[in-house]
């Protein structure tokens, strides 16, 4: 038997501003969010591995090809939550839990298009998981070419004295459409943002020849199996 370490997200506290980090309330709540909602990404990831198990026992093919997660970091949130017009953000925390559903993030990169349904659909019919909300940014891109499904889930999380229903945002694509988020967002990132107009056309133009793609390589796997 072979031990791996358990993975655990960031600790949130890190990002906290220093004039802050004598607030001793805070820091505790602080440290309630960091547990409770890396716990929900643990628990979320499990679920989803569980299923790529399964499914590769009983049709000896595995629907996702990886998985990566993060906790959104303290300044992000509280960024976030600026923009969303919560006031005094750091100090009406439970506000910006209610309204902000990524502090939790997983991202399901699948093989092809179709099994993004496939593995959604396993997860939301579980009876100790709840849909807040989906946006099908597949069959509705973008207009800057983005594809995706966005899935806002609530699955409950048990501590030693509590239960605790926590948001966990899960966002599912298929390879193809990874590669073109991953260096679309990187070259967003280098370029601080701004990006031409002919540039972006370029970039939809990319995202819809790898829908192509994804529809092809599609076909070709119903052709093969
Ligand atoms: P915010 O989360 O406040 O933006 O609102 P929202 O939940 O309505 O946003 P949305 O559904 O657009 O999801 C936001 C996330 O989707 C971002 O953090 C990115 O991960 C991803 N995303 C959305 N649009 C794009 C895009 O044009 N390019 C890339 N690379 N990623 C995108
Ligand atoms: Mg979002």
């Amino acid at each position: 038997m072979t031990f791996t370490q358990y993975y655990k997200p960031d600790d949130m506290s890190a990002s906290v501003p220093e004039h802050l980090q004598t607030d001793e309330d805070l820091q505790q709540q602080i440290m309630d969010i960091n547990l409770l909602y890396s716990a929900a990404i643990r628990e979320v990831s499990t679920k989803l591995d569980v299923l790529g198990d399964d499914f590769r026992m009983k049709h000896s093919y595995v629907p996702i090809h990886h998985m990566q997660s993060r906790l959104k970091s303290f300044e992000s949130l509280m960024d976030k939550a600026e923009r969303y017009g919560i006031e005094d953000p750091i100090h009406n925390l439970d506000t910006v839990r209610a309204e902000v559903f990524d502090i939790a993030g997983i991202r399901v990169v699948c093989n092809y298009r179709e099994d993004i349904y496939t593995m959604s659909e396993l997860l939301l019919k579980q009876s100790d998981v709840d849909l807040i909300k989906i946006k099908d940014y597949c069959k509705n891109p973008k207009p800057s070419g983005y594809r995706s499904l966005h899935v806002v889930i609530s699955i409950p999380v048990f501590l030693v004295n509590s239960k605790t229903t926590v948001p966990v945002e899960i966002q599912f694509r298929s390879i193809a459409m990874d590669t073109w988020a991953s260096l679309e967002h990187e070259l967003k990132y280098k370029n601080k943002g701004a990006l031409t107009e002919d540039i972006q056309k370029q970039l939809t133009q990319c995202a819809k020849t790898l829908s192509d793609v994804d529809e092809q390589m599609e076909r070709i796997r119903h052709q093969v199996f």
